[in-house]
């Protein structure tokens, strides 16, 4: 990424031309299998991304929380599904029927206790809420076994929910053998396929096959699934670098952090801490980021606002306040800590997009 001169920092930055790339590149693969793609705005929370996805193919978009919803319904995003086992208290309820009165929306459900909660929230709204029964495919988080996707459809329809199809997350995909990923979206479509055929037993049409995350996407198959929902494509990170699936270049979002401290050979300091980049650890990357002008550098330590960079001997560091880019080990995390993108273009800031979803974790 060619950094603006200037650039005051922390910030972070996106460099357009590779996000655009990586948003159209995701498209065009879902096209060309036939599937619908809802990517996750987790990933962003960000209503202009969100925008390109759409102009680009997207036919709605997948949420994590009723809030992220509220947040990309506000600029007119209208077709939304909550990819989550929502279990709604009072207050939620009622935001969750003001929120259907809004927008197209659905809701993952893997309990009949929760279907209920959600349709008693809905008794009295006109627009029907689609449901898609969760099944676990080896992920091991949420979402029943297969078979039992039809007699759980039953009670969803019975609470009142307008029972769509199923939907699964291949999480154990995460994994640097490229063989873990291919099992994986096996995985995905023999768990989507069984749940698809519990439900048409029972005589629900199981219209929408929902799966997908972003190590799976060059393993997509069309069949047993039909929309797709990956979310960190957008921009990659550090993850995705270290498992294999994407490249420096598709690398679209990075910490811009200056050099603050020199205080040994071979170690330097950046000003983008752990409440910059985000906490997360991955068996994948070594340390907590990586620097693109540094790649053999291990961002060793984390604190709230220091970042610790090691170097191998020998290779000389940036001088103090040199400004250096980190990309975070998981953007999403990154993105929820950040008021505001730096939209880049060839070294230039042609734009600022804020983070409208940050926080929307209720
Ligand atoms: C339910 C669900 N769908 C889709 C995604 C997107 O997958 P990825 O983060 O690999 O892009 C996630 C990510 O956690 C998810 O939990």
């Amino acid at each position: 990424m060619e950094l603006p001169d200037g650039t005051s920092t922390p910030a972070l930055v996106v460099d357009v031309d590779v996000l655009d790339r990586n948003i159209e590149r995701m498209a065009a693969a879902a096209r060309a299998g036939g599937f619908a793609l809802r990517p996750h705005a987790k990933a962003h929370k960000c209503a202009e991304i969100a925008a390109r996805q759409r102009a680009a193919g997207a036919s709605g978009l997948s949420v994590a929380t009723l809030s992220e919803a509220e947040a990309f319904a506000r600029p007119g995003v209208d077709d939304l599904f909550i990819a989550y086992p929502l279990w709604l208290d009072a207050p939620k309820a009622r935001r969750f029927g003001r929120l259907a009165g809004a927008a197209r929306l659905r809701v993952g459900v893997d309990s009949a206790e929760a279907a209920r909660r959600l349709g008693d929230a809905l008794r009295g709204t006109a627009r029907p809420v689609e449901a898609l029964i969760e099944v676990d495919c080896g992920c091991g988080r949420t979402g029943v076994a297969p078979p039992e996707a039809g007699a759980l459809a039953e009670a969803a329809a019975g609470a009142g929910l307008a029972v769509a199809g199923v939907f699964t997350f291949p999480g154990h995909g995460y994994a640097h053998d490229p063989g873990a990923r291919a099992r994986a979206a096996r995985d995905e479509e023999r768990a989507l396929a069984e749940a698809a055929a519990a439900l048409e037993a029972r005589g629900f049409e199981a219209r929408v096959r929902s799966g997908g995350s972003t190590p799976t996407a060059g393993e997509w198959r069309p069949g047993a699934v039909n929309e797709l929902r990956p979310g960190v494509y957008v921009f990659n990170d550090a993850i995705q670098l270290g498992i294999g699936t994407c490249a420096p270049e598709d690398l679209a979002l990075a910490a811009a952090a200056t050099v603050v401290s020199r205080p040994a050979p071979g170690r330097f300091v950046l000003d983008a801490g752990s409440k910059v980049l985000g906490a997360d650890r991955s068996p994948w990357v070594d340390g907590h980021g990586y620097l693109p002008a540094y790649p053999r550098a291990t961002v060793t330590g984390l604190w709230e606002h220091h970042a610790v960079v090691q170097l191998p001997a020998g290779e000389p560091a940036p001088a103090l306040g040199a400004v250096v880019t980190v990309v975070p080990n998981h953007c999403c995390n990154a993105v929820n800590l950040a008021d505001e993108l730096l939209v880049a273009q060839r070294g230039a800031v042609v734009d600022r997009w804020r983070v409208s979803a940050r926080g929307t974790n209720t």
